[in-house]
Formats: structure tokens, sequence, C-alpha cells
């Protein structure tokens, strides 16, 4: 099993509500995938599927329940562990654009190679990966002007120059006309055949036949359909 969570709940404070007054937005959240699973998540907006992912990134701690990962539970973690795990063996592609505007595509992708602090080059990998996605030549372009496929596919190079063994996709097709969502989930569904266990989450129905294994997320509540 390479991640596993039991019973996961977040709860938030309500927006202009009395202190006290909470709910959750996951609730009793539960799921076993295996290695080379593609599990695509679909909900309405405001269903909870950005704080799931949240938490299984390590990202937000969860109110109650438990995350194993590789054998290994999040809540026996300290901060540099959690960290240390996210930055080596979880790749993570935010929903909304995290580009930083001021690097180039390389840099961008190569960045989270260097977050780890492990000796090595990761040139030739960013350079194989954005040839990949038929983005080569745009290396040494700045974001800026690139288009939205474009900047979704910098993203997603960057969420797997690290080789992570779970990546975590939020909404990654967002933006995307439906013939460059297509090429993207493809490139999931690529990713996950080579054994990388992925995990996306999109607000498109149509787009979870592209996985292995789907769940739908209602006001909270997952489950595997
Ligand atoms: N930091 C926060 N504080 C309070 N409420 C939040 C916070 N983050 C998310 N929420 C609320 O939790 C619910 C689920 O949000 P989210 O996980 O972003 O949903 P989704 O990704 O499915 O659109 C929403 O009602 C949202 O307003
Ligand atoms: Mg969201």
């Amino acid at each position: 099993m390479l991640l596993e969570f039991t019973s996961l709940r977040r709860e938030y404070q309500r927006e202009g509500q009395a202190e006290g007054s909470v709910f959750a937005a996951v609730d009793r959240a539960g799921a076993a995938l295996e290695a080379g699973d593609f599990a695509c998540v679909s909900g309405l907006s405001g269903s909870g599927k950005s704080t799931l992912l949240n938490m299984l990134a390590g990202l937000l701690p969860p109110s109650s329940g438990e995350i194993i990962f590789e054998g290994r539970r999040f809540s026996g973690m300290n901060d540099r562990e959690l960290s240390l795990l996210r930055n080596t063996r979880i790749g993570y592609i935010p929903q909304g654009h995290s580009i930083l505007w001021n690097f180039t595509v390389l840099d961008n992708i190569r960045l989270p190679f260097f977050l780890q602090k492990r000796p090595g080059d990761p040139t030739g990998r960013a350079l194989r990966l954005l040839e990949q996605m038929g983005a080569g030549r745009l290396s040494n372009t700045y974001p800026g002007s690139l288009s939205g496929g474009e900047l979704r596919r910098v993203s997603i190079a960057r969420g797997l120059i690290n080789e992570p063994a779970l990546l975590i996709a939020d909404e990654p097709t967002g933006d995307l006309d439906p013939g460059n969502a297509a090429g993207i989930m493809e490139l999931f569904a690529g990713a996950a055949r080579d054994g990388m266990t992925v995990l996306l989450v999109t607000h498109d129905p149509a787009l979870a036949r592209y996985g292995n294994r789907r769940f739908l997320m209602e006001r909270g509540v997952l489950t595997e359909s």
C-alpha cells in the first residue's frame, strides 16, 4: 500500500460566524491507493477536494484521522521530517498557478530538485520532461509569454522532476480547452502506467474516466464509485 488514509476530518471556522461555529470541510474520508493507481476525485466547487489533497500532501494537518504514506504515519513525523518527505517522495501541483515569473521555464522545473538539497544535476531530466510534453523549445523562455496550456505543462514537469512515488494534482486541467485537457490526462495516465501513484482532482466528471479509481466528493464526504 502506497498511501492509506482513514477517518480523515478537517474542520474550519465558518466564515463570519461566531467563534466555535465549525464545520467539517472533509469528514471521515478514507481510501487506500496502490503503486500505479490513477485516482480521480471529482466534485462540485467547495466540496472539500483541495482540503483533502492539502492534508494528503502533508501541507495541512487534519483535525482527526490518520495518513500513512509508504508505511509511515504523518502524525508521527515532525515538520522537518514531513517536509523532507514532501520534497523527495511527493510531487504536488497546486490549484491555480505557482509559477515563479522571474525564473525561466527550465529553472521553474528544476527548483524542487534543489529544495531537496541532494547532489546532482536535474537539467537533463527537466529538458527530457519538457520534450515529452512537446514543449522542449520553451526551456529558456520566461513564463510571462506562455499560454495557459504551456504554463500547465511547466507546473506538471515541476511536479515530476523528483520522480515522486505520489503525484498530487489539484485541477491541473482547470483552465485548459478540451484538447489540451485530454493531452494532460494522457500524460498522467502514462506516469501511472510507469508505476507512479497519481491522485488528481477535477471538477469535470468526464475527465475522471482516465483514472482506474474514481471518487466523488460531496460536502466533505468521499465515496468511491
Ligand atoms: N482556510 C479556510 N478557512 C475556512 N474555510 C475554508 C478554508 N479553506 C477552505 N474552506 C472551506 O471549506 C470548504 C471546502 O473547500 P475546498 O477544499 O477548497 O473545496 P474544493 O477544492 O472542492 O473547491 C469550502 O466551503 C471552503 O469555503
Ligand atoms: Mg479546490
